[in-house]
């Protein structure tokens, strides 16, 4: 694997600001990068995304399996997609990742008994072979969680999301401090920036990370 490989995961709360970001990246970096996004990216992901985000049923399911349907869509996206393009040497950015299912399925829906099984998965699913391996970089969306829930309903009243999809500020709150305990627990180089500044402001700041820590120029 050459230096070029690098493995960019970006993340944050619903209503973060992310899709805006990575679509200012994508102009600006076009086929030099491959973009990809969790859950799904590959075939057989995009059809566990269905089930797992999309499907009723899987509310009705136990949180043990929705958090190994996002392990399982993450291990075919490693598979197929992300540790190939590494091996070609190419750039890999991800709408989401690992980080995701920290801060949502762990610490959101509050099943810390699942913290185990995280690690062992990140093991399993990164470091199995010399052709895998974690993201390089995290970089984290940061919003307060007032400012995320209050995104959230301006979504809904767009008519963009439903209203189940509302919760409690006290889950913002914990997604919120799950990412940061993500950075805790995994040791993994998490750079956070302030999704509250304008989108020009958070693009700087996104541009100086991917400069400082991974080598990656977007000018
Ligand atoms: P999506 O519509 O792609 O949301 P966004 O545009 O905000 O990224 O839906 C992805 C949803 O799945 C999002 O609400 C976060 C959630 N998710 C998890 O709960 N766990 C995970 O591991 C991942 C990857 C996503």
């Amino acid at each position: 694997m050459g230096n070029s490989a690098k493995y960019v995961v970006f993340d944050g709360m619903d209503g973060s600001g992310k899709s805006t970001q990575m679509n200012l990246l994508r102009e600006k970096l076009g086929d030099s990068v491959v973009f990809t996004r969790e859950p799904g990216g590959s075939p057989f992901a995009e059809k566990i995304r269905g089930l797992v985000r999309d499907d009723p049923l899987a509310g009705e399911s136990t949180a043990l399996n929705n958090f190994l349907l996002f392990w399982a869509a993450r291990e075919d996206l490693q598979y197929k997609l992300v540790a190939p393009k590494l091996k070609e040497g190419k750039r890999v950015f991800s709408d989401r990742g690992d980080s995701s299912t920290f801060a949502f399925q762990i610490c959101g829906e509050q099943h810390g008994d699942l913290a185990d099984a995280f690690d062992l998965m990140r093991q399993l699913v990164f470091h199995r072979n010399p052709w895998r391996r974690e993201p390089d970089l995290y970089i984290v969306f940061d919003l307060p969680a007032e400012a995320a829930r209050e995104r959230v309903m301006s979504a809904v009243d767009r008519g963009e999301m439903n209203h189940f999809d509302v919760r409690d500020l006290a889950y913002y709150e914990r997604v919120r401090a799950g990412f940061d305990e993500f950075a805790a627990h995994t040791q993994a180089t998490v750079a956070f920036v302030d999704a509250t500044r304008s989108p020009e402001e958070v693009h700087r700041l996104v541009c100086a990370a991917l400069a400082m820590k991974v080598g990656i120029s977007v000018e």
